[in-house]
């Protein structure tokens, strides 16, 4: 096989080398730049990358791009029509790897074979409900359908389409077919904005991060959490003054989104119980959304019987007005000092563990200003976890709002964990490996 040639990792002549970390190259300090750079599961697999003929399609480079960033090899698929909506430069471009439409190309004949067995994934994106029906059918009438057929790499299929057409009973039927009889992985349509003049509704293309997430979770299909039921909170609980005003704390969800993200890439099913958070739901989960600590406590009581993991990142209030008023505080009835009532909120993380189920795994969160370890441990013991994560607040990089988080992971009976100064994400990857070791599901060494 050729150096970059389709199935080989090395990029090909026409390559721009996919950058390293971004945060080496120092180009892109943007909120979730994480999400592209190096790392699980996505490094050094290959996918396949079909490209049908759709708006969409120029959603594909995206795609294209952050899965090479990402450490995936990516070969690109066009079928012969997508061609007239995106340019295969555009794809060389962000790939370093030319694309394929020709399954007769000089050189080829058994193109779809060594693109077939060399996948670890088959990412389709945007499906046409044409490519769909043809797919249904077990049609080898291209290059792209003739992969499909080929392979024994999981298939994620991203349709996109008018949203009649995905509503007609044929397109219905065939996407059953390919998600129930051949167990490929749907990932959309979005309910949006579709084609110029076609107003919104469901047949718009997922978004492109989640259509990678759904490549992560399928390359990792049958992961260490495989099936596990993962309970993870996040974010600040409000507890109300009045009617327009409330006691709240600077949590972001950042950390407790990272962690469900990661659980969800790991095969499990997640369910996250969240205050609100600006942060875009991860793809796969099941968002629970609250506002009060009540409310949190009710949703993770609900469920926490059933869960094999419960992770704790929320910053629960601790206290809450007694009595918040139903009207807004007038300030000239008030005048210049005033006083609130609290009142001790349930301690949600420490009523949960006693719920748990003989084997599962209960995680707490430490965020402490000052004797963070001490205190740490004393929280792991009264609250009965079996482990806990500590972090700073205060120190830049660090805890609340931050992209990055700096922790220590302390668990029952093993020396503490440091972790240097990371993205959440790839922190929330390091704890789901030390959860992973006490399931009994491999993780940390
Ligand atoms: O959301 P981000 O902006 O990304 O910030 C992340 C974070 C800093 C909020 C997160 O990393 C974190 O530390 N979360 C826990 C914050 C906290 O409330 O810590 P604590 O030390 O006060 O509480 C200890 C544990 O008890 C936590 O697991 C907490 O969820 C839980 N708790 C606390 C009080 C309460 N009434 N019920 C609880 O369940």
């Amino acid at each position: 096989m050729t150096p970059g040639g389709p199935g080989s990792d090395a990029p090909g002549p026409a390559a721009q080398q996919p950058a390293g970390p971004l945060e080496r190259r120092g180009a892109d300090r943007s909120p979730g730049a994480d999400l592209r750079s190096p790392g699980p599961p996505w490094a050094g697999r290959k996918v396949v990358l079909g490209v049908c003929a759709g708006i969409a399609a120029y959603k594909a480079v995206q795609v294209a791009r952050d899965l090479t960033l990402l450490g995936a090899a990516v070969d690109v698929v066009l079928t012969e029509s997508a061609r007239k909506f995106v340019a295969p430069l555009s794809f060389e471009g962000v790939t370093g790897r030319g694309p394929l439409t020709d399954i007769f190309a000089a050189g080829g004949a058994a193109l779809h074979i060594s693109l077939a067995r060399g996948a670890d994934c088959v990412c389709i994106a945007p499906a046409t409900a044409d490519f769909i029906a043809r797919a249904a059918a077990g049609r080898a009438s291209d290059l792209l359908t003739t992969v499909l057929v080929a392979t024994d790499a999981p298939v994620v299929i991203a349709p996109a389409m008018n949203d009649r057409m995905f509503a007609h009973p044929r397109t219905a039927a065939n996407l059953a077919l390919l998600e129930d009889g051949l167990g490929h992985h749907r990932v959309g349509p979005a309910d949006g904005r579709l084609a110029a003049g076609e107003g919104s509704g469901p047949g718009r293309m997922a978004e492109p991060s989640d259509i990678v997430d759904a490549v992560g979770r399928a390359v990792g299909a049958g992961g260490p959490l495989s099936g596990a039921r993962v309970l993870v909170t996040a974010s600040g609980t409000r507890e109300p003054v009045d009617a327009v005003r409330y006691l709240g704390n600077r949590s972001s969800g950042k950390m407790g989104y990272a962690l469900a993200r990661a659980a969800w890439l790991n095969g499990a099913e997640v369910t996250l119980v969240s205050g609100p958070s600006a942060v875009d739901p991860p793809c796969g989960v099941d968002l629970v959304g609250v506002e009060t600590a009540w409310e949190m406590h009710e949703a993770v009581m609900d469920r926490v019987g059933t869960a094999d993991v419960a992770i704790h990142a929320a910053a629960v209030a601790d206290y809450r007005p007694r009595s918040p008023l139903p009207d807004k505080m007038k300030r000239e009835a008030i005048g210049d000092e005033t006083a609130i009532d609290l009142v001790a909120n349930p301690d949600i993380a420490a009523e949960s563990a006693g719920k748990m189920r003989a084997g599962s795994v209960a995680v707490g969160f430490a965020l402490e200003t000052d004797d963070l370890l001490a205190r740490a441990e004393r929280k792991l013991e009264a609250k009965g976890f079996d482990l806990i994560v500590a972090n700073r607040a205060g120190e830049p990089g660090s805890g609340f709002e931050a992209d990055t988080n700096r922790v220590t992971i302390l668990a029952r009976g093993e020396p503490p964990r440091e972790l240097p100064v990371m993205a959440k994400f790839a922190v929330a990857w390091e704890i789901l490996k030390v959860i992973e070791a006490r399931l009994g599901r491999g993780g940390a060494g």
